[in-house]
């Protein structure tokens, strides 16, 4: 079922609510491909109902030009849906979720100082204050994030902390294309060409992840910078080993942590971003 209005969607959900069910949420931003379709199916193993929302959400962008040319086709998004076993799927305009501009602002510490952060001004308060209002409206028993975004995603966790909700927050696993791509909506803005070179990224990060024995954090860091960029069709935005709960670069193999190294790169004018959990 197709829902643009917050009445009818919290109508419905009232609906569900005295009847005890469960209910599972899949934010998107639309254009949905293979990797949204894994997280609806997971939602869907875990609750009675799910609602997959689709809004391109303005506050998130700090690059007005990426804004108006990400993505959108709502009759697609729909058709692919058709089967997936998500009973609603929550489609609102602009003016729908922010009838008056939202002021608020989210102090994370140093989560959002680095990467994504550091480098999309105000990306990460956008985020939290479109899944605050979907957190709100919807109350999920579960909401589902894929670990591509993996700084949104430990974002999002603080989030719940911090206003103290009950959402259980389920992160899963990057979807890749076969060749290696990690599935992304930026994926169809690419030129042949590019989408032809994007997959090196990923390769990179395998390889580097084979020679975490062999070089410095340091050395690997400058290596994977210098090889991708070594790609005509390739410019690395940034490139950070990073400790996996909070976020800040590490120094040394040493350091007591998971290690995530986490890539963003411009592909022509469309940027890409990908991770890899070293092992
Ligand atoms: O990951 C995304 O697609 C977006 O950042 C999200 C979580 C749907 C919020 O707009």
């Amino acid at each position: 079922m197709l829902v643009k209005t917050k009445d009818k969607l919290c109508k419905e959900l009232n609906k569900i609510r005295v009847k005890g069910e469960t209910v599972g949420l899949v934010p998107t931003m639309g254009a949905l491909h293979q990797g949204h379709l894994s997280l609806v199916k997971r939602a869907v193993a875990d609750n009675k109902v799910v609602v997959v929302s689709i809004f391109v959400n303005p506050t998130q962008f700090n690059d007005k030009s990426d804004l108006s040319r990400y993505p959108r086709n709502l009759n697609a998004d729909l058709k692919l849906l058709e089967d997936s076993g998500c009973s609603i799927v929550f489609a609102p305009d602009t003016n729908e979720i922010y009838p008056e501009p939202d002021i608020r602002t989210f102090d994370f510490g140093d989560l959002d100082k680095v990467m994504e952060g550091k480098h999309r001004k105000g990306h990460f308060n956008g985020v939290a204050q479109i899944v605050s209002i979907l957190f709100e409206l919807i109350k999920p028993d579960r909401a589902y994030f894929g670990l591509k975004d993996f700084q949104q995603l430990v974002i999002i966790k603080k989030l719940v902390k911090m206003l103290n909700l009950q959402t259980e927050i389920v992160p899963c696993p990057i979807i890749r294309e076969p060749d290696g791509l990690a599935m992304s909506s930026r994926n169809e803005l690419l030129s042949d060409e590019e989408r032809k070179n994007a997959p090196f990224i990923y390769e990179i990060l395998q390889e580097a992840n084979n020679q975490t024995g062999k070089k410095s954090v340091k050395e690997l860091i400058n290596w994977v910078i210098n090889k991708i960029n070594s790609n005509t069709y390739l410019t690395v935005d940034y490139f950070e080993i990073v400790n996996d709960k909070n976020l800040q670069p590490v120094t040394s193999w040493e350091d007591d942590c998971k290690k995530v190294a986490c890539i963003a790169v411009f592909c022509g004018k469309i940027r890409l971003i990908d991770n890899y959990f070293l092992n």
